[in-house]
């Protein structure tokens, strides 16, 4: 644990994720895609014109984390349910918009911001507590604004010219749609879905910044506009490079690392899809328990929620553990109680586990269950 602080939900498992910072080593395909992606901006408007801040960290204060980017007070993102508490008022960023601030009141005008988020969430192939996201800001002064009758809608405009053009660099040419969408700094808010490998595939939210966060930041902003955007870098990586499993990215295995180079980006892919090291087989292994009577469905630390059972298999299995899944819930309507089974699926991305091993693991999370969760096994 990272302190003792009641609040405190940060297991050794996610701690030790800090400072690894993955989108800074040169080889690693995080790395080569957030350069792939810094080099659009370069080229587009000019060499650092949009300035690279990769060295922001990632314990930020509840303020910089939701109050300064409009976050409602009851925003689920805030829960501990959903977000790693180091204490009440801090936590490990779960966007990097906790940076948006800072930069502007910094005093930069055009910043491209990488690092690692944290989020608690759902166990499988594409989801992992710790993934990379890269911002971007782009201010417009008021003087540049001159003679728009509506600054807004050129703003956005604007965006969504330069995050095509970022699409067609990445994918190369790919059809793009605009879907609505909401989030509390920003007003429009869009997210860019891309037609790639026979689907829409979404990529990335944007929108105008709000007003508020714009001209009580930045000096001199007032009547300017600016845009942001948000992507996560992992699921475009796995997309471009063919890479199956989230967890590849920290498996450190060199079957995985010599396949990539700095610079062996292309364009939709070509020339740079992983050829998978073969694939060692699951071992499931089901759950089933008694929820206590009428449990929220959204507990607190130390109650069950899926996204504390995950925390638990996490903390024993690390990156054994290939997913979490739901099979069967049911209430008996006698008791009022509620009964749910899981599988956890076991897999290494290295080797065969043996039975034993597995076995072991599974008597852990089952007393770790009981233990910490409050549940009853069945
Ligand atoms: N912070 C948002 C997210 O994590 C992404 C975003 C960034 C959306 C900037 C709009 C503007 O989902």
């Amino acid at each position: 644990m990272l302190t003792g602080d009641p609040a405190n939900n940060v297991t050794e498992a996610i701690f030790s994720k800090l400072g690894v910072r993955l989108h800074t080593q040169a080889a690693h395909p995080l790395c080569i895609l957030k350069s792939a992606i810094y080099a659009y901006f370069d080229a587009r408007f000019g060499e650092g014109v949009f300035c690279q801040l990769d060295e922001l960290h990632p314990l930020v204060s509840t303020e910089q984390n939701f109050d300064q980017v409009l976050v409602p007070p009851e925003h689920v993102s805030r829960s501990p349910n959903d977000t790693y508490y180091v204490d009440s008022r801090t936590v490990l960023r779960c966007h990097t918009s906790a940076h948006q601030v800072e930069v502007l009141a910094s005093g930069r005008r055009a910043f491209l911001i990488t690092g690692d988020v944290y989020r608690r969430d759902a166990i499988d192939a594409t989801h992992y507590p710790v993934f990379h996201q890269m911002e971007g800001v782009r201010v417009f002064g008021a003087a540049e604004l001159a003679g728009q009758a509506d600054a807004s809608a050129w703003c956005a405009a604007e965006l969504k010219e330069v995050l095509e053009g970022l699409a067609a660099h990445l994918f190369g040419p790919v059809p793009v749609r605009w879907v609505d969408a909401y989030f509390p700094f920003t007003q429009p808010s869009f997210e860019m879905e891309i037609f790639f490998n026979g689907q829409w595939m979404e990529v990335l939210g944007c929108g105008v910044m709000q007003q508020a966060i714009l001209e009580g930041s930045a000096p001199g902003a007032e009547g300017g506009r600016a845009w942001a955007f948000g992507l996560g870098l992992e699921r475009l990586a796995m997309v471009l490079f063919g890479i199956p499993d989230i967890r590849l990215f920290w498996c450190g295995d060199e079957r995985f690392t010599r396949q990539f180079k700095p610079g062996c980006f292309r364009a939709g892919g070509a020339a740079s899809k992983f050829s998978s090291f073969s694939k060692y087989p699951p071992c499931n292994k089901d759950v089933s328990f008694w929820l206590p009577a009428g449990q929220a469905a959204v507990a607190a630390p130390g109650a069950f929620s899926e996204n504390n059972l995950c925390e638990v298999v996490r903390s024993v299995a690390g990156d054994l553990v290939e997913e979490v899944r739901l099979m069967d819930t049911f209430t008996n309507p006698k008791s009022g109680k509620t009964s749910a089974m899981y599988r956890v699926v076991y897999r290494s991305m290295q080797r065969s586990l043996t039975d034993e091993e597995v076995n072991a693991l599974q008597a852990e999370v089952r007393a770790r269950m009981v233990a910490g969760l409050g549940v009853e096994l069945r």
